[in-house]
């Protein structure tokens, strides 16, 4: 039996008897919740292996030169581990009491290449008796006999992205009586009979599909699949290929105001840098200067650049329809001089640049988005409706998208939704630290994921579909309807028509969303996230309208590398895949003219609409 780490003596009493399995009448273990399962236990198990983690992260950074962390194994970094560390990392993952000897099989899955370092060390042993796990997983068994008491195993892997193993417990001897789990932590794991059809974790909907027929009936113990990067430490480190510097870089505009008055700037350097206010001016005007807000932006991640400044200049008293030149700098010495253009009254004639998902590819997409840029200057803006970037949490994948859009973003505001890839266990940390956006959104939404902006005579609004529709309808059915801009365009990410084969459909989006755009009279929706291009019929009631007077037009595009198949459907007006595009709409007056572009400027679709 594995040591207890010390620091369960912190958890408290009232965990005693939170589940208890009982025997069947045919015999099988069926399990009966016996109480709530308090957090605190969750919570505790978490930070005290949290702590080891950081703290084992710190001590690797200090000890191991930066051009060798990315390529840290696992081998190395047991090797880095103090013995608490270490013991820890061997019995800290999770635990449970038994009221009877037992055995207990660890199911491992197959994302891990190797079996976990302690797991041999405790005396388990490869029993051949496995699970399929979401169809082709092949959780292979281990197992040992345990006596009675408590029960601690260590982390699944000391890698990221492996999925945490499943644990069975059952009689000692084959036929004995099943013994009791209680006191699992954490608590938020559950108990149910190990069979198929059952889920394997407690908080996914991963299932068991098949099982070994001797484990078939034991009690099975749900573990978390949230905690797969729990241990992350070989693979955590990387580097950017674009660190920061005391100038700066991967400037963007963005506005958080009235696109007519007002502009931020946005732009990184490295820590500790002065470079941190903007000078601007209009033609034939003295220039202004004012200070950004400032703000550290730990990445510990990044092996070669952990720390980075975050800089946000909003200026505001702008003249509508007016270019201005501006320059960053510590107020005596200015770096380059870029230009932005502010929206012009009301009526006013624009045009904007809609692309979907970049996200793989970066390069690529930047040679997309600068020749956009050169063979479409007059587009005053960029939307994005959302997969910016494949891995939103990591600040290098980022830099490499903000140094792909050098000579755009930071001369053409970006207007930007949140794709699913930006967001990491229900957050989009970087996104919102990164872009400054109008917090305008619903009550209770956090701000900067919904907002709306008028520009001209169009209203643009931005929703978060990886947010629950419902509590975004009340303030969009408001918004919509409380603007009295001619043309009305809604962008998110998860595109409610899709002809991609399989189940991408997004029923509970749709349901919630598309009577408050045909009340309105929304005419674009723009969404990315299948991976190729598809624009829809006006649509009503999924029916296909006429003109689009009648109906919304839905459309999805690609601007990265990454391609899906697609499928017909009576919605369709245009499809294709494998293109990544880039779609330009004019607006002026009553007209939209719409046209999507490939990368060399061919034509790949067009349409306007006449009001
Ligand atoms: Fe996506
Ligand atoms: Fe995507």
């Amino acid at each position: 039996m594995a040591s207890i780490p010390a620091w369960r003596s912190l958890l408290p009493g009232t965990l005693a008897l939170a589940l208890l399995v009982a025997c069947a009448p045919d015999g099988s273990s069926a399990p009966r919740q016996a109480a709530p399962a308090p957090a605190a236990g969750e919570a505790a198990a978490a930070d005290a292996l949290a702590e080891a983690v950081a703290g084992l992260r710190a001590r690797i950074v200090s000890q191991v030169p930066a051009d060798q962390l990315a390529g840290l194994t696992p081998a190395r970094v047991l090797d880095l581990a103090s013995d608490a560390e270490r013991q820890l990392l061997a019995t800290g993952f999770l635990g449970f009491t038994v009221d009877a000897p037992a055995t207990v099989h660890v199911l491992l899955s197959p994302d891990a290449d190797e079996a976990p370092f302690w797991l041999a060390e405790q005396g388990f042993e490869r029993s051949g008796l496995d699970a399929l796990v979401d169809g082709d997983d092949d959780f292979r068994g281990w197992s040992k006999q345990v006596p009675a008491g408590e029960v601690a195993l260590g982390v699944h892997s000391l890698g990221l992205g492996d999925k945490p193993y499943l644990v069975v417990v059952g009689p000692a001897e084959a036929g004995g009586a099943q013994p009791a789990i209680s006191n699992q932590w954490p608590a938020q794991m559950t108990v149910a009979v190990a069979e198929a059809g059952v889920r394997a974790f407690a908080d996914d909907t991963d299932e068991i599909d098949a099982i070994a027929p001797a484990l078939e009936g034991l009690a099975l113990l749900q573990t978390l699949e949230k905690r797969e990067n729990a241990a992350g430490l070989a693979g955590y480190f990387r580097s950017t290929p674009h660190p920061s510097s005391a100038a700066a870089d991967h400037v963007v505009l963005t506005w958080s105001g009235d696109p007519a008055t007002t502009q931020s700037i946005q732009w990184r350097t490295g820590p500790g840098s002065t470079h941190a206010r903007v000078r601007y001016a209009a033609d034939g005007a003295g220039p202004v200067v004012v200070d950004a807000s400032s703000a550290v932006l730990h990445t510990p991640d990044v092996a070669n650049d952990p720390e980075v400044m975050r800089h946000t200049a909003v200026l505001g008293g702008l003249q509508p329809g007016t270019t201005y030149r501006y320059a960053i700098g510590d107020g005596a010495s200015w770096g380059e001089e870029r230009e932005f253009t502010t929206a012009p009254e009301r009526d006013g004639g624009f045009s904007f640049i809609y692309m979907g998902d970049a996200q793989n590819g970066l390069e690529t997409w930047g040679e997309l988005v600068r020749s956009a840029r050169a063979a479409h200057p007059q587009a005053a803006f960029y939307v994005m409706a959302g997969d910016l970037v494949n891995w939103g949490e990591r600040r290098d994948d980022w830099d490499l998208l903000f140094h792909n859009a050098r000579g755009v973003y930071d001369t053409r505001p970006l207007v930007a939704a949140i794709g699913n890839h930006e967001v990491d266990e229900g957050h989009a940390d970087l996104y919102v630290a990164q872009f400054d956006l109008p917090r305008n959104g619903p009550d209770g939404i956090e701000p900067e994921r919904v907002y709306s902006m008028e520009y001209s005579d169009a209203l643009f609004v931005v929703l978060d579909s990886n947010l629950e529709p419902e509590p975004q309808v009340e303030w969009l059915d408001q918004t919509l309807g409380a603007s009295e801009a001619t043309w009305k365009f809604v962008v998110f990410h998860h595109p409610l028509y899709s002809p991609r084969p399989g189940d991408r459909g997004q029923p509970e989006l749709k349901a919630a969303w598309t009577p408050v755009f045909e009340k309105h009279g929304v005419d674009l929706v723009l969404t990315g996230d299948d991976h190729a291009y598809m624009r829809s019929h006006p649509l009503r009631g999924d029916q296909v309208m006429e003109s689009p007077a009648d109906g919304p037009i839905y459309i999805l595009s690609v601007a990265g590398t990454k391609m899906y198949g697609q499928e017909d459907a009576p919605y369709v007006a245009r499809r294709f895949t494998d293109i990544a595009t880039c779609q330009v709409i004019d607006i002026e007056g009553g007209r939209l003219e719409y046209t999507s572009y490939d990368i060399d400027g061919q034509v790949m679709d067009a349409f306007s609409v006449e009001k």
